[in-house]
């Protein structure tokens, strides 16, 4: 995968546009097993923790926790200003931030479980931005990546 610019990622994700017509795609061709069961299993989560989720796009994956239940505070952080501003017109109860994966406005230890997905890909340091997940996440916290694979849309 040939390597994008902040410039390329931010015009790519001003807003949800995009982003829905990948989403989409995904729906109606992914040939295989489904993702999402898959996460919520490597999850586990009880309900009640604090979850956050980086590169939240718009903002589907933590409505979805709260629809189901999810008592515990969520909160989706995003670069784009255009994905906030969609995923919490759309979820008006989780909280979305603008922030960069590598400098999260949350304090030290103070996060259950931390989720990146699809989106680790787009970041200019990966080990910055997970040195700051380390630093948010509380000791026993847990971290979940979801990520492409050589193989990933091979189908298509
Ligand atoms: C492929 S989308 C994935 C969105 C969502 N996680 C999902 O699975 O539907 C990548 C998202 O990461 C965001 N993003 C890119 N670079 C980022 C960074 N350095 N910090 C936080 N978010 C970033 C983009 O704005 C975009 O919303």
């Amino acid at each position: 995968m040939t390597a994008r610019t902040s410039t390329d990622v931010a015009a790519q994700y001003a807003t949800d546009t995009h982003l829905r017509r990948r989403m989409l795609t995904h729906e109606r061709y992914t040939v295989g097993p489904e993702l999402k069961p898959a996460v919520d299993a490597a999850l586990a989560l009880t309900g009640t923790e604090r979850v956050v989720d980086v590169g939240c796009g718009s903002g589907g994956f933590l409505g979805r926790l709260r629809q189901q239940g999810h008592t515990g505070p969520l909160t989706g952080a995003d670069l784009s200003p255009g994905m906030v501003a969609t995923a919490q017109a759309a979820h008006p109860d989780v909280v979305y931030v603008q922030a960069s994966a590598d400098a999260l406005p949350f304090t030290d230890a103070s996060v259950d479980m931390l989720t990146a997905r699809h989106m680790l890909y787009h970041v200019p340091s990966v080990p910055d931005a997970l040195r700051e997940f380390r630093r948010v996440l509380r000791r026993g916290g847990r971290f979940l990546a979801v990520t492409n694979t050589d193989g990933y849309m091979a189908q298509l």
